[in-house]
Order: structure tokens, then sequence, then C-alpha cells
């Protein structure tokens, strides 16, 4: 592919490398895609799977890799840490839960549209609920990270499982609540048999095979 000099762009310099020579600066270098003004644009990367499944492990390593990239128009909203905030005080009935995957909804809205990559790890047990999202968003990747049950409550490192299945904790998905499957999702990640690390790589993949984010051509050293 021959690229001219307006389509590439030189992505990944820190502010070390701003203090050293040109030469000894380690540069990466991507192309720009069509109708995009930078080498990546707006989505939200929604990861829904029961709880232990895996879905902040592999949501942080697409951040960090994507950062790794030069996308520093990132930002992440993690269920435990949105439930301390915009969505503190909901519980866990059908309709908290609703409301809670809302106020998601809203938010990714908006910084998806302002071109921002949205990485949501949430449980999100209901169809309807992500469905609303990916209309409300458009531009959107519905990865279900998948472990079975069994699995997820082996790894258990909040001791939620055990609380659940010794009936000290109702509504909890997979136990006493429901986890509804997505029907099409964009990516399955299966989390038993596949690392979080190939699994985070497949997310970058998908995201230059549907124009997110430009390819990687070349590292260069400048
Ligand atoms: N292949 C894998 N991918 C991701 N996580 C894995 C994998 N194998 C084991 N784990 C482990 O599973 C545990 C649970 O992962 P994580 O906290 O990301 O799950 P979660 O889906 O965010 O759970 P919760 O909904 O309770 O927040 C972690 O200790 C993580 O290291
Ligand atoms: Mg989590």
């Amino acid at each position: 592919m021959v690229l001219s000099k307006a389509q590439l762009v030189i992505i990944g310099r820190t502010r070390t490398d701003a203090f050293l020579p040109d030469r000894a600066a380690n540069v990466r270098i991507a192309c720009t895609i069509p109708g995009m003004s930078d080498h990546y644009k707006g989505v939200t990367l929604w990861f829904t799977g029961l709880s232990q499944s895996g879905k902040t492990t592999t949501a942080q390593l697409v951040a960090q890799k994507l950062r790794a990239r030069g996308v520093d128009r990132l930002e992440t909203l993690d269920g435990d840490i949105v439930r301390l905030g915009i969505s503190r005080g909901l519980g866990f009935s059908r309709e908290d839960r609703d409301e809670n995957i809302r106020r998601v909804t809203l938010v990714a809205q908006l910084l998806t549209r302002n071109d921002v990559v949205t990485i949501v790890s949430a449980i999100s047990p209901y169809r309807e609920a992500r469905d609303m999202a990916r209309a409300m968003i458009g531009n959107f990747a519905e990865i279900h990270t998948k472990a079975s049950l069994e699995t997820c409550a082996a790894r258990d490192t909040k001791g939620l499982y055990a609380k659940a299945m010794a009936g000290d904790l109702l509504e909890f998905t997979g136990v006493n609540d429901p986890y509804e499957a997505p029907e099409n999702p964009e990516l399955v990640l299966d989390t038993e048999h596949g690392t979080a690390d190939e699994n985070a790589d497949r997310v970058l993949a998908w995201m230059e095979l549907h124009g997110f984010l430009a390819p990687q051509l070349a590292t260069a050293e400048a």
C-alpha cells in the first residue's frame, strides 16, 4: 500500500521523548483511515459476563494496549466504580440494574460521540438493557467474557459466590438472579481457555477490522 505523507501519523511519543534528540526517539507509525481525523475513533467496547468472568481484567489490558498505541482519548467505566459514583445507592433488583445500565449508557453515549474510546465492564445481565445501550450509542461492540459458572465460582476473588451459594446473598447473578447471555455479540472471549492477553489482542484486532483503530504498519527507529 502506498501512503501519502498526509496519511501517515506518528504516534506514541512520550513526554520523555520530547527531550531526546529526534534520532533517539522511538516512534511508531500508523496510517489514518479515510473519514478519520485521527488514527482511531470513538466506540464503546461493552464487556458483559458473569461476575468473575474476567471483564475488568480484560478491559484493563485493552486500555493499556490502546494507550501504548497512542489512543489518548480513552475512558473506562467499570461496574464496581460506577456503583460508588453515578449509581451510588442503587441495588440489584431488575429495576435498579436497568437504571444503573441506563446511566452508564448515557455517559458512554456522550463520550463515544466525542470520539473517546469508551470501555464499559459491567455484568449487565439483561439483554434488553444491552440492546438499548447498543441502539443509543451506535458505535458499539458487545463483548462477552465467557466462563462457566463453576470456573467463575472457583475464582471468587470477592468471596461473593461463597456467600450467594450459602444463601447469605440474594440477587446474585448466575446463582439466584438471571444472566441473559448475548445472542449476537461482536466478540465472545473464552476466559477459561484463552489468556487475558490473547483476548485483549482480539479486541484490538476487531477495532482494526471495523475501522475504529488504524492498523499499526511498522515500528521504526527514527
Ligand atoms: N483468561 C482470563 N481472563 C481474565 N481474567 C482471568 C483469566 N483467567 C483468570 N482470571 C482471573 O479471574 C478473576 C476475576 O476477573 P475479573 O475481576 O476481571 O472479573 P470480573 O468479570 O470483572 O468480575 P466482577 O463482575 O466480579 O467484577 C481475576 O483474578 C483474574 O485474574
Ligand atoms: Mg469487575
